[in-house]
């Protein structure tokens, strides 16, 4: 087995990703946003959208919306052939970094129950359960966990995110 790696490079979105963008949204949500939802995203001065490539090849995203000193994660995904990488992680530190950047104090979000993946992933950078909003998803009618980092300027977030940095910089893939 060979082991490569592979240049990983994040990236403020552009119009032209919304083809690749609903693309991996199709393999890994049951329901997805519209083209023009998306791009009125994009557009939005309150949103900031990102894009995480593997070797020049979009492999994921992730959505912040602001509102006064939070931030709402409105989105996160990455294609299902490049998950379990470290790629999430890295997204999502490049997302706490941003929302520290822009001086925001804490950030929320929803997410299926059901989801461990993910609320595994939020918990390792301090989010944590705030409640619950039943039936949230219209499709399957699951409930929402809410969820919150309360405190961005924590020193143990900073540290997480530089851990993530550092660590996976450069992301092995298995090949072959
Ligand atoms: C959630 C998601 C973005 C994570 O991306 P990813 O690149 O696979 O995640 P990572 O490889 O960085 O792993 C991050 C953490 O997720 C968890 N995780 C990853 N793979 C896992 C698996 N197969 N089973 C359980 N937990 C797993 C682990 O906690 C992992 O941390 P660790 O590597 O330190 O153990 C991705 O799985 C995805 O796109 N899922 C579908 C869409 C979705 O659910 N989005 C979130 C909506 S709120």
């Amino acid at each position: 087995m060979n082991v490569v790696v592979e240049e990983i490079e994040i990236r403020d979105a552009v119009e032209g990703d919304l083809g690749e963008i609903l693309l991996i949204d199709g393999l890994v949500f049951s329901t997805t946003w519209s083209p023009s939802f998306l791009r009125q995203q994009l557009c939005s001065e309150k949103h900031s959208h990102r894009i995480i490539e593997k070797a020049g090849k979009i492999v994921g995203h992730s959505g912040l919306m602001r509102l006064h000193d939070e931030g709402h994660i409105t989105t996160m995904a990455v294609s299902p052939n490049s998950q379990g990488f470290g790629l999430g992680r890295l997204l999502l530190a490049d997302l706490c970094s941003s929302a520290i950047s822009l001086s925001l104090v804490a950030i929320t979000l929803e997410v299926r129950v059901g989801n461990t993946r993910a609320q595994s992933l939020y918990q390792k950078f301090g989010f944590v359960p705030a409640g619950v909003r039943p039936n949230y998803y219209s499709d399957t009618g699951e409930d929402a966990l809410i969820m919150w980092l309360d405190d961005l300027f924590d020193e143990k977030v900073q540290e997480t995110i530089e851990e993530t940095n550092k660590k996976l910089l450069q992301v092995k893939v298995k090949n072959g």
